[in-house]
C-alpha cells in the first residue's frame, strides 16, 4: 500500500533500490504504479485539446528517481521524475527509438533497456543514442503535495 495520500494502487510490490532508482545506483528498474488515477474536477487545460489529470502524490517519486503510473482514465502511462528537490517532469516511456519502454535510471538519465538509449531526466532530451528524439514531455502542475499532467 502506497503511503502517499493520492488514491492510487501498487501493481507490484517494490524493494526501496528498485524504487529509489538513486544516483547512487548505478541501474535500477523503474517503479509502477497504477489505480484509480482519474480527471480531476477541479482544473482544465486553457487548451481544449489537453485535460488535467491527477497522477500522484509529491511523496510518491523521490529525488534523482522515476516511477511509472498508469493514468487510467486517460489510458496512458507516464513517467513522473523528480530531477532535483521539489522539481517533478513527466513524459510518455515509450523510447522515441523502436518505442520499447523506458525502464531504468543511470545516473541523472532515464534508460531504455532495448538498446541502452539514454535521456536526460529533467528535460527528456537524447543523452546517448541511437534514439535521436527527446522523449514526449507532458506539463506538469504541482498543487500542494499532488501531482497532475496534462495530456
Ligand atoms: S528502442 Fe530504445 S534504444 Fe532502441
Amino acid at each position: 500500500m502506497s503511503d502517499s495520500n493520492c488514491p492510487n494502487q501498487r501493481l507490484t510490490e517494490v524493494t526501496e533500490g528498485k524504487l529509489a532508482l538513486s544516483r547512487r545506483n548505478f541501474f535500477a528498474g523503474i517503479a509502477v504504479a497504477a489505480g484509480s488515477i482519474g480527471l480531476t474536477g477541479i482544473a482544465e487545460s486553457a487548451d481544449a485539446a489537453t485535460k488535467r489529470y491527477k497522477v500522484c502524490s509529491t511523496k510518491d517519486v523521490k529525488v534523482g528517481s522515476a516511477v511509472m503510473f498508469l493514468v487510467k482514465s486517460a489510458n496512458i502511462m507516464v513517467l513522473i521524475t523528480q530531477p532535483k528537490s521539489g522539481i517533478f517532469r513527466a513524459f510518455n516511456p515509450s523510447c522515441t527509438h523502436e518505442g520499447f519502454q523506458i525502464d531504468g535510471v543511470q545516473g541523472k538519465n532515464l534508460v531504455c533497456p532495448m538498446h541502452q538509449a539514454q535521456f536526460d531526466m529533467a528535460t527528456g532530451a537524447v543523452k546517448r543514442g541511437p534514439a535521436r528524439k527527446a522523449l514526449k514531455k507532458y506539463t506538469v502542475t504541482k498543487i500542494g503535495t499532488t501531482i497532475y499532467i496534462n495530456a
